[in-house]
This record gives C-alpha cells, structure tokens and sequence, in this order.
C-alpha cells in the first residue's frame, strides 16, 4: 500500500525529468488523472489526450470524452476497477492503439515506453537477448563503431573518411555512455533478479517473464513511462526495489 500511496500521492510539479504513469486497480470506480487540457500551454506537455474516447465494437464504451495532460516528470496513478478502462488507455498512450476518438499524442522528440499488464518477450531469445531489446540502440552504435574500426585495417582503404566517422561515433558512444552498456545490464538484471542469461523465457514464471519485461523497458530509458498494474506477480523485495528505483531516478 505504500507504493500505491506514495504513487498516486506524486501529481507534481514539473521537471526535467521522465515521466511516469502508471495503473493500478482500486475498488472504486473513479479516475484519477491530471488536468484538463489548456492548448495554449500544449508545448510544455509531454502526452496530451483530447475529447478522447474508445468504444470497442460493436458498442463497449470504455472510454468517453476524456482530456488528460501530463507534465514531463510528473507520477501520475490511474486508479479505476477491474475493466474501468485503466489498460485500455495506457495502450493508447503507449500506441498501440489507433482505433480511438478524439486526440492522443506523445509530444514530438519524446519516447514512449510501457509495461503491459501481460507483458510479452520474444520467445527466440533468452532472457539477456530480451533484456538487450532494450538498449538496441546504444548495441548498434557500438556495432557501427566495431565495424568502422574494422576498416583501419584496409590498406585501401579511404582513412581521412574513416576518421570523421569514428569521431562521430565516439562523439555518440560518449553522449549514450555506451562503453557503461555491458556494465549496466549486468547492474539492472542483478537488481531485478532476472533469471540466467541463457534461460528460456518460455518457461518462465509470471514473476520472473516481468522481471525481464521491467528489465529491458528500464534500461531503454523512455521519456514517458507507462507500467500497467506493474507489482503484479512481484514479490515483495522486487516491488520495493521498484519503488525505490522509481523514486531515485525519475524524482524532480
Ligand atoms: N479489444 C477489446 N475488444 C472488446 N472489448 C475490450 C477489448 N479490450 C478491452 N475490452 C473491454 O473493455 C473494458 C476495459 O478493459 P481494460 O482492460 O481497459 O480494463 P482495466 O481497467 O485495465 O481492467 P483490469 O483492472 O481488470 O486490468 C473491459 O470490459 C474489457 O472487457
Ligand atoms: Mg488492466
């Protein structure tokens, strides 16, 4: 309860920091969200819905006329029961869904990151090939890097071209401190408690396939942070290293 306190306690002042929302399912059935949308401050907002609604065919209404903003750094709970639509608009949010009324957009420049509340892995991988779906990007500019390296050893090669492309590559590793990549998987899969590198997700408990889900979603580092019902399945040391986790890096 602390952590769903301490979740729905945080509708904060802005920060330049990521943001965070997150559902959680309540006995009531009420929403609970940020502002109303004011258009002329539209710039500062990280995610903006509308007059949005969703009815999934032929006529479910789960969502009807809803105009939520969300300042960057802000923690926001989505509280509602079982069915009130919480997933429903967090996949929006996320993307995921387009068959929507109204206006959802991230604003431009941001990066969406979400949890489902059934989180999914690639079941081809292992749990590390999974977790490094989540840092993709940074992989591919030391990839670009390994390779523009290779070259030097041409001796045909063109070498006042093949400098300018390291420097930039450096310049990227530099700014994604990508040479910390390897180091900082090892640090959040050993935080999470994530199963070996080598298991197979298949078989994976619901606890453990979240654990990896967390996993890869943290290490991607979203701007806009979406966790459906994320303490499911969690066990109690997980859920508080979450929090924590939560607290220490996204707090203004
Ligand atoms: N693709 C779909 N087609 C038809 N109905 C759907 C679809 N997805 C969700 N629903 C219905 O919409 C309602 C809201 O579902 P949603 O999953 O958003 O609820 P929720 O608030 O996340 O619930 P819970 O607390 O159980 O996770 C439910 O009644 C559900 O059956
Ligand atoms: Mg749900």
């Amino acid at each position: 309860m602390t952590w769903r306190n301490d979740l729905i306690a945080k509708i904060t002042r802005p920060g330049p920091f990521a943001g965070l929302v997150a559902t959680v399912s309540a006995p009531d059935n009420a929403w609970t969200a940020s502002s109303v949308t004011c258009p002329a401050m539209a710039h500062e907002f990280i995610y903006q819905a509308y007059k949005l609604s969703r009815v999934y065919p032929p006529d479910k209404t789960v969502l009807e006329n809803i105009s939520l903003s969300f300042y960057p750094g802000v923690k926001i709970g989505v509280l509602g029961s079982n069915g009130a639509g919480k997933s429903s608009l967090l996949k929006i949010m996320a993307g995921l869904d387009d068959g929507f009324q109204g206006e959802a957009r991230l604003t431009a420049g941001h990066t969406v990151g979400y949890l489902a509340q059934e989180p999914q892995l690639d079941p081809n991988k292992t749990v590390r090939g999974n977790v490094m779906d989540g840092v993709s990007e940074v992989q591919s500019i030391i990839d670009d890097y390994n390779t523009v390296m290779a070259k030097w050893a041409d001796p045909d090669a063109d070498y006042d071209k093949i400098g300018k492309q390291q420097a930039i590559l450096e310049d990227k590793i530099a700014a994604a401190d990508a040479w910390s990549l390897d180091r900082n998987v090892e640090i959040a899969m050993d935080a999470l408690r994530c199963p070996p590198d080598d298991a197979d997700v298949t078989v994976l408990s619901g606890g453990e396939r979240r654990r990896v889900a967390l996993c890869r979603l943290l290490l991607s580092r979203p701007d806009l942070l979406l966790l459906d019902e994320p303490t499911n399945h969690l066990d109690a040391e997980t859920i508080g290293w979450l929090q924590k986790h939560l607290t220490s890096t996204l707090a203004p």
